[in-house]
C-alpha cells in the first residue's frame, strides 16, 4: 500500500500502484474485498491492446477487446502531516462509462472516455495512516466508437493537494486581448474557493514569467473569498516587447497565481500561455500574428499505435515532430478531446490545434455511441473541454461535431446553436467550427451557419460553389485527401480503389475510396484560392479499426481479415514516413528535399516500364539509372496525367503539377534523383537495389532518455543487405534483448494487416523495417543494451542510457 504524501506538491501523479482485473467483480467497490490476485498495472494503462486480436472483436475498433467490464483499484494512506489538506483525485479520462468509489461511497462517473472528470476524496478519507481504497469500474460498450477508442484508465491520474483557500479547478483563465510589438495587456481572471467556516481576506498574486524564468509582469490584489460561493477576481497585467508564441516560435509565459495571507502561500498555481493573435478573414484566410498562413494540418486520432491509447508524453511528442518535419502546422483532434499531453506538446512545439468535442450528436452513427449519452452529457462535456483547454495557444478553433447525421435534419440547426452558444459562453475569443460532409443538408437546413467557421470534409470541387453563394463564409477543408497506403508497397501495374488480396494497398499515392481523392487535387483547390484556411489531411498517422477499403459495407468480406488498421495515414502505424509524407513535405516545406519511389527491386521485370514518381520543391529534377540521364524535368510545370479515384481505367483523370513522373525501363542497380535550385544541386535520393538481407542495423530516436519508467526510446530496426542498402520486401523474424535499465514496451512494424503481438520480443519486418520501442526502468539510471537476432543476418546491437532527470517544473497545474 502506497503512503501518499506530496512533498509540497499541489498536483501528482496518482498512476502507481494500481491494481486490475478484466470482467466484473462483486463488491470491489469495497475497501476489504480481495484483489491480492489481481494484476499489478502502472497506469496509463489500456486493456485491450494487450488483444489478442480477433475478428469478431470489429475491424472497425482495431479487431481488440475494448468492451467489457474492467476494474481497478489502488490502496493508499495519507501522511500524518497532510491531514489539514484538501484532497481531489483527477482522472484525465477513463474509456469508458466509469465508476468511481471511495471507501465503498460512490463518488460518480462519466460515461464519455475522452473527457476528464475528478472529486473531492477530502470528506470521505481515512484518519492519516490508515487505509483507504479508491475503487474504479470501467463499462465500455460494444459498438460504441468507429475507430480503436482503447479501453481503461488509459490517461493520466493526478492527486490535488490544497489548503482550504486557493484556486479553483480550471480557476484560471488568460487572454490576450490586446497585443502589439510595443506591449500585451494579459488579462486574468482567478476563481478561488474557500472550504473555510469564514469568509478569507487574502491577496492574489499575479506574476507572468518568461521562458527563462524571468519575472515579466506583476499584480496584486486584494480578493475576500466567501465560503459559500466561488469568488472570481479580474486583474490586467502589462507585458513589454512581447515575444510571440508562432509555429516557429513557440515561446511559452507562463503566470504564477500565488494566493497569499498574512505573508503565507495559501496556494500557488502555474498556467503556460502564450502571446499571439490569430485572425480569420474572408478575404486574406488565416493570419497567425498578422501573418497569412494556410492550415498544413492533419487530422489524428488518439491511439499510440503499439501503445494503444494508452497515453505517454514522449509518444505524443514524438507524433507531432514527425508530422512537424513533413511541413504539418497544424492538428485536429479527431473526433474528440485529446489528452491534455498532446495540448502540451503542441504548445511547445509550435503547432496549431482544432479541438474537437464530438463525433456524434443525438443521432447514433453506431449502435452504442455517444448519442445515448448526447442529451445528459454534451452540455457537461463540451463546457469541460473549453475549460480545460483554453488557455493553450495552440487552439485556435472548437469544433463541436464532424460529420453528425444532424446535417440532413430540418432541425439539425437547433442542436448546432445550442453546442456553438456553449462554447461561446466559456470563450468568445476563438471561434467554432464544424466538419460537414453533406454540403446540401448543412447549408440547407442551416446548421452551417451556425458555426463561425465552416469545415468541409472532401469537398475541394465544391470550395469555389459554397464561397460564391456564401461570400461572407470563411471555409477549409476538415477533412482531405483519405488517399489509401501501405508503407513501402508497391503493385504493377497501377491498380484502381478494390481490395488487393494481400490485404496491402500500393504506395503510388494515387488511391482512395470513392468519396476521396489523392493529395494533388487538394492542392489544387488550396492554390486556387488563398483565403481558403487550408486543409487536415485524414490522416496523419495510420490508426488502430478503419481498414478501409477493407471491411466495407458489402456482406461478404470473408477475405478482409486480418486488416484491422487504417491505410489513410501518411505514416504507418509505427510511425515511418509513407511516400506520399514527402509529397506533403514537398508543397509544405522549403527545404530543398527530394523523395523517389517505388523500391529498386524488380527482379523478373527486366526492361518492363516501371513508373518512377519524384516529389521534390526544388525547380528541377534530373533522374537517372546506372549513371545514365533519364533527363531533367521542371517541377510544377508539365503536369503529370494520374489515373485517380475509383477505377484507374475509368475516365477518372487527374493533370497533377505536383510530382514529376517517369517510365523507367527496369535494370537492376542505382536509380538516382538530383534536384536542382538555380542550376546548382540542392538534393538528392539514391535507391540501390538491395541484395539479400545479411545484417540488421538499429537507429535510435534518442541516445539519453529519463529513468522515470514513461519515458521511451523508438528505436528504428533495419534489415539490409551486406552494403547496407535497405531490403525493401524483407521480412525476417527479428528476435529482441533488451538489458539494463530499460525493458521492450512495445512492439511493431507497420503492416496493418497482421495480427502479431504488440507486447512481445520479437517481430517480424515489413517491407524491410520493424520498430522496437524501449521503455526506462523506474529509478535505475543506466545503460540500456539492446540486440536485435534474425536467422542468418548480423545482429543489431545498440545502447542507450537513461538518467535521472529533474522532474519538469514547467507545465501548467
Ligand atoms: C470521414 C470521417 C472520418 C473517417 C474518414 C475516412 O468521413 O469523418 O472519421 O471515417 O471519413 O475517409
Amino acid at each position: 500500500m502506497q503512503t501518499i504524501h506530496s512533498e509540497g506538491a499541489r498536483r501528482f501523479s496518482f498512476n502507481a500502484g494500481w491494481r486490475f482485473q478484466r470482467g466484473e467483480a462483486v463488491g470491489a467497490q469495497l475497501p476489504d474485498f480481495d484483489d491480492a490476485r489481481w494484476a499489478r498495472v502502472r497506469l496509463p494503462h489500456d486493456w485491450a491492446i494487450d488483444g489478442p486480436f480477433d475478428r469478431s472483436l470489429n475491424p472497425h475498433t482495431g479487431a481488440l477487446p475494448v468492451s467489457g467490464v474492467g476494474w481497478y483499484r489502488s490502496a493508499f494512506r495519507i501522511a500524518s502531516h497532510e491531514t489539514q489538506r484538501y484532497t481531489r483525485i483527477e482522472f484525465d479520462g477513463a474509456m469508458s462509462n466509469s465508476r468511481v468509489w471511495i471507501n465503498g461511497y460512490e463518488l460518480g462517473g462519466r460515461p464519455y472516455g475522452y473527457i476528464g472528470f475528478g472529486f473531492d476524496l477530502t470528506p470521505y478519507l481515512m484518519p492519516a495512516g490508515q487505509r483507504n481504497v479508491l475503487a474504479v469500474r470501467l463499462a465500455p460498450e460494444k459498438d460504441s466508437s468507429r475507430w480503436y477508442p482503447g479501453a481503461g484508465l488509459y490517461r493520466n491520474v493526478w492527486m490535488i493537494n490544497t489548503g482550504a483557500v486557493g484556486v479553483a479547478r480550471w480557476g484560471t483563465t488568460i487572454t490576450t486581448p490586446q497585443v502589439s510589438a510595443e506591449a500585451a495587456r494579459v488579462a486574468v481572471q482567478t476563481t478561488l474557493f474557500n472550504r473555510r467556516g469564514a469568509a478569507a481576506e487574502v491577496t492574489l498574486r499575479a506574476t507572468i514569467l518568461d521562458a527563462d524564468g524571468r519575472e515579466v509582469a506583476l499584480a496584486e490584489l486584494p480578493a475576500i473569498v466567501n465560503p459559500a460561493k466561488d469568488s472570481t477576481v479580474a486583474t490586467t497585467l502589462e507585458v513589454p516587447h512581447p515575444r510571440r508564441w508562432d509555429i516557429e516560435d513557440p515561446h511559452l509565459y507562463s503566470l504564477v497565481t500565488d494566493v497569499l495571507q498574512n505573508g503565507s502561500v495559501l496556494d500557488r498555481t502555474v498556467t503556460d500561455f502564450g502571446i499571439r493573435t490569430v485572425a480569420f478573414d474572408r478575404d486574406q484566410g488565416l493570419l497567425l500574428n498578422g501573418r497569412h498562413l494556410k492550415f498544413h494540418g492533419v487530422c489524428l486520432h488518439h491511439d499510440l499505435g503499439a501503445l494503444g491509447a494508452a497515453v505517454n508524453r514522449r509518444a505524443i511528442e514524438r507524433q507531432l515532430q514527425i508530422m512537424k518535419a513533413a511541413g504539418v502546422n497544424a492538428i485536429r483532434t479527431s473526433h474528440n478531446p485529446p489528452a491534455p499531453e498532446l495540448l502540451d506538446a503542441a504548445d511547445r512545439l509550435g503547432l496549431l490545434v482544432i479541438d474537437e468535442a464530438f463525433d456524434m450528436w443525438r443521432t447514433p452513427k453506431v449502435p452504442n455511441g455517444y448519442s445515448k449519452y448526447f442529451d445528459e452529457w454534451s452540455e457537461r462535456d463540451l463546457r469541460d473541454m473549453v475549460r480545460r483547454d483554453r488557455n493553450h495557444p495552440s487552439v485556435v478553433l472548437w469544433s463541436i461535431g464532424n460529420e453528425v447525421p444532424e446535417q440532413g435534419q430540418a432541425d439539425g440547426w437547433q442542436v448546432a446553436r445550442r453546442l456553438a452558444h456553449i462554447v461561446r459562453e466559456e470563450d468568445s475569443t476563438r471561434p467554432t467550427t464544424a466538419a460537414f460532409d453533406d454540403v446540401e443538408g448543412a447549408i440547407g437546413n442551416g446548421l452551417a451557419a451556425e458555426v463561425d467557421i465552416a469545415g468541409f470534409n472532401y469537398k475541394p470541387t465544391r470550395y469555389a460553389a459554397i464561397r460564391q453563394s456564401h461570400p461572407d463564409w470563411i471555409i477549409y477543408g476538415s477533412e482531405t485527401a483519405s488517399c489509401v497506403s501501405s508503407r513501402g508497397t508497391y503493385h504493377l501495374p497501377l491498380e484502381k480503389y478494390a481490395k488487393h488480396p494481400s490485404l496491402q494497398i500500393s504506395s503510388y499515392d494515387i488511391i482512395a475510396p470513392p468519396w476521396a481523392y489523392c493529395p494533388d487535387v487538394e492542392f489544387a483547390a488550396q492554390d486556387d484560392d488563398p483565403a481558403l484556411l487550408g486543409e487536415f489531411v485524414w490522416t496523419g498517422f495510420d490508426y488502430l479499426g478503419e481498414p478501409t477499403p477493407y471491411f466495407g459495407r458489402e456482406t461478404d468480406n470473408s477475405q478482409d481479415w486480418p486488416a484491422r488498421s487504417s491505410y489513410f495515414g501518411i505514416v504507418d502505424l509505427a510511425g515511418f514516413p509513407k511516400d506520399r509524407y514527402y509529397l506533403y513535405q514537398s508543397v509544405w516545406t522549403d527545404r530543398p528535399m527530394v523523395h523517389l519511389l517505388p523500391h529498386w527491386n524488380w527482379e523478373g521485370h527486366e526492361a518492363q516500364n516501371i513508373p518512377v514518381m519524384a516529389y521534390s520543391n526544388a525547380d528541377e529534377v534530373e533522374l537517372s539509372l546506372n549513371g545514365i540521364s533519364l533527363g531533367r524535368k521542371r517541377t510544377r510545370s508539365e503536369p503529370v496525367e494520374l489515373p485517380v479515384g475509383r477505377n484507374v481505367s475509368e475516365t477518372l483523370k487527374f493533370r497533377s503539377q505536383y510530382r514529376l513522373l517517369w517510365q523507367v525501363p527496369y535494370q537492376a542497380g542505382s536509380l538516382q534523383a538530383v534536384a536542382f535550385r538555380g542550376g546548382v544541386e540542392v538534393a538528392r535520393d539514391t535507391i540501390v537495389t538491395a541484395g539479400a538481407p545479411a545484417q540488421i542495423r538499429l537507429a535510435t530516436d534518442r541516445d539519453t532518455i529519463a529513468a522515470d519508467a514513461d519515458d521511451l526510446a523508438f528505436i528504428t530496426v533495419r534489415i539490409e543487405d551486406r552494403d547496407g542498402h535497405l531490403c525493401p520486401q524483407a521480412d525476417n523474424l527479428v528476435r529482441f534483448k533488451v538489458t539494463g535499465a530499460g525493458q521492450v514496451a512495445a512492439v511493431d512494424n507497420g503492416n496493418p494487416a497482421t495480427v502479431e503481438a504488440f507486447h512481445a520480443d520479437f517481430r517480424k519486418a515489413f517491407n524491410g523495417l520493424a520498430l522496437l520501442i524501449v521503455r526506462s526502468s523506474p529509478g535505475q539510471p543506466g545503460e540500456i543494451h539492446i540486440t536485435a537476432a534474425a536467422h542468418g543476418l548480423v545482429d543489431g546491437v545498440l545502447r542507450i542510457r537513461s538518467r535521472v532527470i529533474k522532474p519538469q517544473t514547467r507545465g501548467s497545474h
